[in-house]
């Protein structure tokens, strides 16, 4: 079976789900912007070939490329975990017509007003949205919606250009700062608490399933550099509070006909009880979720989709064993990290606890902390009660703090 990698080393993850790839037994050939000697070690070496492009985002250059590649080589399976790049992966399947999502198929999960559209179809709840390229359609649209209300760009990403607007007055406010927008969805705001639904599936059945609870909901730890934010992946999800969560994203799945790989989708739980949907990607999440689902099965979910997508099946135990916290940190002050205050404390108190632990050197350069969820470290709990992993992940948010100078 050869598989084509779009993007096999960048980001840095997509190495381990390439390296999955071989692993079972795949010969995978990479396609991507990085030239093969800039490719993480883990990557290069699971690629039995890679063919460079000067840029992903050329659309016409890559369908020649890979037209001369299938010359040489009989390409099988085109896998893209990307979410850029879903576009051109789908449509390099149609053009050597194979299975996979199409470009049909993939655009529900790229633009939220169609997802949305799609859903709202199924019977299944959406916030109320609206789409529109205009000013006085945002203005329309607010006023049939009503406040709180939220105006994103309907292909955003990590919260960016993503407002809730409580009044005309904010509203206001808020215009010229999208004025860069091409599209907005302006949607009705839900007050809730915020999860994930992942899966892996393979010919449309789920074989993996994982729930993380964001603390707090991302646009709130986008809008404040203060937050450390939490995110939990939950050991038992048999829970009547997570049911819900459980079929609604199962029936997303169907509606929107996905059938192999990775999903990852957002809903929110609110107070008495409803369920909303949020969105969703026909990729894994990043923020090193996956790590996450390793720490709770103590298997390797990176295989475990490359298994998923090329033998239909997952033969790891995926038991939940723990919950899994991973906690982001950013520094206070710009440029290098001078010192971690209270990290000696919390390893001393709480070590036990700790999986992982990722923090920027003292001296190294804070990274931005709007770019990546990542910012300048990472804490990773594991424990088996869920209160104990909220009081342990909660203390490293709260009594770590990274300097920088
Ligand atoms: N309708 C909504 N009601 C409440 N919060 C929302 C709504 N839409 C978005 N948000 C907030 O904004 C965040 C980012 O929006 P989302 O649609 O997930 O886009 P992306 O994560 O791709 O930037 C969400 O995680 C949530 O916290
Ligand atoms: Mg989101």
């Amino acid at each position: 079976m050869n598989v084509l990698m779009v993007s096999p080393g960048f980001p840095a993850e997509m190495s381990f789900f390439t390296r999955g790839l071989a692993a079972v037994g795949a010969t995978v050939i990479g396609l991507g912007d990085q030239p093969a000697s800039a490719l993480p070690a883990t990557a290069r070496e699971a690629l039995a070939h890679h063919v460079h492009v000067e840029s992903l985002a050329d659309e016409a250059a890559v369908l020649h490329t890979a037209h001369e590649l299938s010359r040489h080589v009989r390409i099988d399976q085109i896998e893209c975990l990307w979410e850029p790049y879903m576009m051109l992966a789908a449509r390099l399947r149609e053009e050597f017509g194979l299975p996979g999502l199409n470009r049909a198929q993939t655009e529900p999960f790229r633009d939220k007003e169609l997802m949305k559209t799609v859903l709202d179809r199924a019977g299944l709840r959406t916030p109320r949205h609206e789409s529109t390229g205009t000013v006085a359609g945002v203005w329309a649209a607010a006023e049939r919606i009503g406040f709180p209300l939220i105006v994103k760009p309907i292909d955003g990403a990590g919260s960016a250009d993503t407002y809730r607007v409580d009044s005309v007055g904010e509203l206001n406010d808020v215009l010229p700062m999208l004025r860069h927008v091409r599209r907005v969805s302006v949607e009705e705001f839900i007050e809730a608490e915020e999860f994930t639904y992942d899966t892996v599936c393979a010919d449309g059945q789920i074989l993996f399933e994982n729930i993380c609870w964001y603390r707090p909901r991302p646009l709130q730890a986008h809008s404040h550099e203060w937050i450390s934010p939490i995110t939990i992946a939950l050991r038992d999800l048999s829970v009547p509070d997570l049911a819900g969560g459980r079929a609604l994203g199962a029936a997303v799945i169907d509606a929107l006909g996905f059938r192999d790989g990775f999903t990852h989708m957002e809903w929110y739980n609110k107070a008495d009880g409803e369920v909303v949907f949020g969105e969703i990607g026909a990729r894994p999440p990043g923020g090193r979720t996956v790590d996450l689902m390793n720490y709770v099965t103590d298997a390797d979910l990176f295989t475990g989709w490359a298994e998923a997508v090329v033998d239909g099946r997952i033969s790891q135990k995926l038991d939940r064993r723990y919950n899994a916290a991973s906690i982001f940190k950013r520094a206070i002050g710009s440029g290098c990290i001078t010192r971690h205050d209270g990290l000696d404390r919390l390893l001393s108190e709480c070590g036990g606890s700790v999986a992982a632990l990722d923090l920027l050197p003292v001296g190294a350069h804070r990274r931005d902390w709007r770019a990546t969820l990542i910012s300048d470290g990472m804490i990773i709990i594991r424990e088996y009660e869920l209160s104990r992993t909220i009081d342990v992940a909660d203390r490293f948010a709260s009594e770590l703090q990274l300097y920088a100078g």
